[in-house]
């Protein structure tokens, strides 16, 4: 052999050796199944497609691997329909043996995933859904959020409305856990700032038949309107809100969902809307910049706060399976990896609760051409008071 040969063969065989001391000999071979269960049809599909681009972009950055270990994805339609949800996740779980479960956008179908991910210890990182009690009453070591929770946007909304001078606010929303959460998380910060809810619509999910309760609000003549929509359905109410003439008469709030990667289909109607999110599209900082950058070139349209999110958890997993060195076997020091991290995300940087929930800053955000500006930030560092978790 020449000496060359030999040197590499050496290299090689050490390198191999290294692995094979750092990790188990089947974890060195197989890639890590992550099973992405979210809505690719219905009132929410955009947003299931933007949390799988954002968590694709974020492991193409790193060559197709966390943690030094090839990614295979699993990709099921959960079609936001929570009677479908534990039908779903059994097909990652049981059928796919997925590693991680990564899901979704309908609070309802994310309590379904949660049950299983319980039962089965499955590692399980939430994208979206707000439902407060995945961090609350149900937290679990093996249940991570890389979003936010249904009280965290929609308190911030409820000190702004207060701080307005509104007095009497009518809320509405669809009749499921994220809207019931998000009228309580305003009406908590609303009344403790001298404002009154008086009445509280609500109609079934995902329905957009909107003009009997336009008209009902018309008639109770409010200060202000605060409302939980995302998707195609926001698109919808905030343009029946316009054509019902009401648009400059009684001021539009919502949690930031309503005009997130809605903004195009509004028109007209959805301009100068005033939301709150832990998200803005102005954020002027460099992991900002790059990820809008990334983004665009890759899928060719601009990110919402659904790519962050997405991009975010895969940000997340990333940094337990690096501590781990890819071995998702190590579970305890997998979770506390994840635990302990600090992620850089294109909102400003979050650190995780104790019940696994980000703490962020909750920006003010104002509706201008295709773009949620930000105004100010609205809360910094909101933290959920996590109800229930005893963790
Ligand atoms: C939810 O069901 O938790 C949910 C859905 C869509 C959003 C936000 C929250 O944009």
């Amino acid at each position: 052999m020449k000496q060359r040969t030999v040197f590499k063969t050496l290299t090689l065989g050490l390198a191999a050796a290294f692995c094979a001391a750092t990790l188990p000999a089947a974890a060195q071979q197989a890639k890590i199944k992550v099973g992405l269960m979210l809505p690719y049809s219905g009132t929410y599909a955009a947003l299931g497609h933007a949390i799988t681009n954002g968590f694709k972009l974020h492991v193409a950055e790193n060559g197709g691997k966390l943690g030094g270990r090839e990614i295979e994805y699993f990709v099921v339609d959960d079609e936001s329909d929570p009677a479908k949800a534990t039908e779903n996740t059994n097909k990652l779980v049981k059928r796919d043996q997925v590693d991680v479960l990564v899901g979704t956008v309908h609070s309802g179908v994310a309590m379904g995933m949660a049950k299983v991910a319980r039962e089965t210890k499955t590692l399980f990182i939430v994208p979206n859904a707000g439902a407060d009690e995945l961090t609350g009453a149900l937290c679990a070591p093996n249940i991570f959020r890389s979003s936010f929770t249904n009280w965290q946007p929609a308190y911030a909304m409820g000190k702004v409305a207060a701080e307005k001078g509104h007095k009497k606010v009518v809320t509405m929303t669809w009749k499921y856990a994220a809207g019931a959460q998000s009228t309580e998380g305003f009406k908590e910060a609303f009344e403790k700032g001298g404002g009154k809810v008086v009445k509280e619509l609500t109609l079934p999910f995902p329905n957009v038949e909107f003009q009997p309760y336009l008209t009902e609000i018309a008639s109770i003549k409010p200060d202000a309107v605060y409302v939980f929509f995302a998707g195609a359905g926001a698109a919808k109410f905030v343009k029946d809100y316009a054509a019902a003439g009401l648009k400059n008469s009684i001021p539009l709030y919502g949690a930031g969902f309503l005009t997130d990667g809605t903004l195009e289909a509004m028109g007209d109607s959805g301009q100068g809307l005033l939301t709150t999110l832990h998200y803005a599209d102005g954020i002027e900082s460099k992991k900002n910049n790059a990820f809008r950058l990334a983004y665009a070139k890759t899928y060719k349209m601009q990110p919402d706060v659904y790519a962050v999110q997405g991009y975010d958890a895969a940000q997340l997993l990333g940094a337990g399976l690096a501590a781990v060195k890819g071995d998702i076997a190590n579970k305890d020091a997998l979770i506390k990896a994840m635990e302990a991290a600090k992620v850089d995300s294109p909102r400003g940087a979050f650190t995780l609760s104790k019940a696994h929930n980000p703490i962020q800053d909750i920006y003010l955000r104002k509706a201008e051409g295709g773009q949620n500006k930000l105004v100010n930030v609205s809360i910094k560092g909101l933290d959920d008071p996590a109800r229930g978790c005893k963790m």
